[in-house]
């Protein structure tokens, strides 16, 4: 879809028009740029639909003598409660009703283009990342009879000033969003798909546009000692496997590591799973983020060296799956024994993170992870958790999370919650002995293989799969959260 910001009048005729309004604004709306008979018949489908302009608002009505067979009013709710998220949804309100009527060209005027009180930049980048996310369907397994697209979006700003300001917040928008839907598929596609082959498939893709990569295979990983990913990934006909990505530009300063949780398929192991276990599909959600955000890294070349790293393998179940009570030696040495075969994010990452801080000492390390179903009792579907050994850096992940629309919120790292996965026959367990405070036991474990690097661990089971419904997610998708929070922290560090 390309997204180009305009200003002036529309000339000659489109597919679609949609314009965008506030509440308070519906008896004399500012309709500049349209010619007299489109604002005459907006006017009319303002008064006929009974319109409010509430944000969740949306009217469509085919017409024949405005500028577009397609017109699209679309509400913006009040001033007083306007936030960036809301016009987002609205964009992506008016982008599925021109796609679900086979509109190819949008034409999207909205008051906030028009008014100038609301930052162009802002307003080009929450509009756009709501037109890519909103145009985002997964329908590889549907028949192919009706699947349109829009091809094409002019946003219309009042003023050239205006629209040059959006000019670059949309080319980053874009990347960003599309960004996203690459996670969004990664994350939405099955297991007998998605496997650790095609995972790795995906991150070789990434070679031709400047990023090496490379993989730990088995033997590899047993010569290094990973036996807790080993361990986790041995009842699987999949071979297990840590993917690297390096983006390293010339001159850079920092090195920035992202470690995702690429759990194909969680099983639970012999502790198998008895509720949800087809949701376990979206047990790589945190390396679908790293590997879409790897992607448009890529795209954006920012100055810091960027690791994007990835522990893969499924929790299977065989005659050779590793067992509640069996004790592994980590990489880095420390011992952990099996409480629970169904918490082996943890044993995955553990790995993986200290062989990231061994081999590579990045300044910052940052690991996701759809870890525990307790992060999700804790704060339901609208955010994430951010653990992590420095305030600084929690704050620094939770800024970001915020400039890309995702919603992530500080969560507790006391010593206590270690104490909780002290082992009675080894080091570590890697499950503690009740289900209290499950997530930031996990995030305590993990601090146990980071040593003094400064870590942030983002528990995305709370938001990452299903996305809840919106006109931004179709129903049981993943929603590529984290995805843009990882590349703002790249460009912005
Ligand atoms: N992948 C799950 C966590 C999860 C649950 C993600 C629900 C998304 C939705 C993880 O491997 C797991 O099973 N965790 C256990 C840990 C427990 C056995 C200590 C959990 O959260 O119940
Ligand atoms: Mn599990
Ligand atoms: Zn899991």
């Amino acid at each position: 879809m390309k997204i180009t910001p305009v200003t002036g009048a529309l000339k000659g005729r489109t597919d679609a028009i949609a314009i965008c309004l506030f509440d308070d604004e519906l008896k004399a709306p500012k309709l500049t740029g349209l010619d007299r008979r489109t604002v005459s018949a907006f006017a009319k489908l303002i008064s006929a639909s009974r319109f409010s302009g509430k944000h969740t608002e949306t009217v469509v009505h085919f017409s024949d003598g405005a500028q577009a067979p397609l017109l699209i009013l679309q509400g913006l709710g009040s001033r007083q409660d306007f936030t960036w998220r809301r016009l987002r949804l609205s964009a992506g309100s008016v982008i599925r009703a021109a796609k679900g009527n086979s509109a190819k060209n949008l034409a999207l005027f909205s008051s906030n283009s028009y008014g100038g009180d609301l930052d162009a930049g802002k307003t080009a980048r929450a509009i756009t990342d709501g037109l890519i996310l909103g145009h985002w369907s997964f329908d590889h397994y549907k028949p192919k009879s009706k699947q349109d697209s829009v091809a094409q979006v002019s946003i219309y700003f009042a003023t050239p000033a205006r629209q040059k300001a959006a000019v670059k917040s949309i080319a980053l928008a874009q990347i960003l969003a599309e960004s996203q839907n690459l996670a969004r598929d990664y994350g939405t596609h099955p297991a007998n798909v998605v496997n650790t082959d095609y995972l790795r498939a995906e991150a070789r893709k990434l070679a031709r546009m400047g990023v090496k990569v490379s993989t730990l295979e088995r033997s590899q990983l047993q010569k290094l000692g990973m036996n807790l990913l080993l361990a986790v990934g041995q009842a699987s006909t999949m071979p297990p496997r840590v993917i690297v990505m390096d983006y390293h530009p010339r001159g850079a300063k920092k090195t920035i590591a992202f470690v995702g949780k690429g759990l194909v398929f969680d099983s639970g192991g012999l502790n198998i799973k008895v509720t949800m276990m087809d949701e376990m599909k979206s047990d790589m959600c945190g390396a679908a983020a790293v590997l879409a955000a790897m992607h448009g890294i890529a795209r954006l070349k920012p100055k810091h060296r960027v690791l994007g790293v990835i522990g893969a393998c499924e929790n299977a179940i065989s005659g050779n799956a590793y067992r509640p009570s069996d004790i592994y030696t980590a990489y880095n040495g420390k011992t952990v024994e099996i409480g629970n075969t169904d918490a082996e994010g943890r044993l995955v990452l553990a790995d993986t993170l200290s062989y990231v801080v061994d081999k590579y000492q990045p300044n910052l390390l940052v690991d996701i992870a759809t870890l525990t179903g307790a992060a999700k009792i804790a704060l339901g579907n609208h955010a994430d958790a951010v653990f992590s050994n420095s305030e600084q850096v929690s704050k620094q992940v939770i800024a970001a999370a915020d400039a890309a629309f995702d919603r992530m919120w500080p969560m507790p790292l006391y010593e206590e919650y270690g104490e909780e996965m002290k082992g009675a026959t080894a080091v570590l367990k890697n499950a503690g002995s009740d289900r209290w405070g499950g997530a930031c036991r996990a995030a305590a474990f993990l601090q146990e293989f980071v040593g003094d690097t400064p870590w942030a661990h983002i528990d995305i089971a709370p938001t990452g799969f299903p996305a809840v419904p919106s006109s931004l997610s179709p129903r049981m998708t993943a929603s590529g959260t984290a995805t843009k929070t990882l590349i703002e922290l790249a460009i912005k560090e």
